[in-house]
């Protein structure tokens, strides 16, 4: 079964709120595509890529188009500059990429964006600092992008815990 999406990413569709029929995102890192099918539902093409086929064949849309690549290599990075209205990552970092990223985004298109932050070590997975946001770290790697929302979240309750940082933020 394909898992909810995440509220932030609910939060910024909704607050983007423009028409979008032939508006492009990408799902970066996409997982089982859990998002794809959020902004396909809202309207979009969506080009989803991981690295992992199994989790590229757990799910299907019309609309979606699903490619297998390694976006951490920067010598095979697949997209051309300028091709995206919306760019979305979760649970995903490296941060050598943010400059392909915010490349790959339209002018006045948008970065969403939502993972876990340092002190998330104690509560979880992942425990690797090289996969945690530091304070204001998210701030910084998109300063050439224009801020819209940004938080940084620690939860703890019956249901979840952990520290998250969020953006998002548009090209312009
Ligand atoms: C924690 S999951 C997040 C999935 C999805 N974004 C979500 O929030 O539901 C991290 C994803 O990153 C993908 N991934 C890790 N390294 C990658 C790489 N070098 N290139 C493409 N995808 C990668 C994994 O296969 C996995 O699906």
């Amino acid at each position: 079964m394909i898992k909810e999406a995440s509220n932030w990413v609910k939060f910024c569709v909704n607050t983007i709120n423009e028409a979008s029929s032939n508006r492009i995102a990408l799902d970066l890192a996409c997982g089982s595509g859990r998002h794809s099918i959020f902004l396909s539902n809202r309207g979009y093409k969506v080009i989803s890529v991981d690295l992992n086929f199994y989790y590229l064949s757990s799910f299907y849309k019309d609309n979606i188009f699903r490619i297998r690549a390694d976006i951490e290599n920067l010598y095979t990075w697949p997209f051309k500059d300028s091709s995206f209205d919306v760019i979305l990552v979760t649970n995903f970092l490296n941060r050598l990429i943010f400059k392909n990223i915010k490349g790959a985004i339209k002018k006045n298109g948008y970065l969403i964006y939502e993972t876990f932050g340092e002190g998330h070590e104690k509560l979880g997975s992942p425990k690797n600092k090289n996969y945690l946001l530091r304070k204001d770290e998210l701030l910084k790697l998109t300063h050439n992008m224009s801020l819209i929302y940004y938080e940084e979240v620690k939860v703890i309750n019956f249901e979840a815990r952990f520290i998250k940082h969020r953006i998002l933020c548009k090209n312009v």
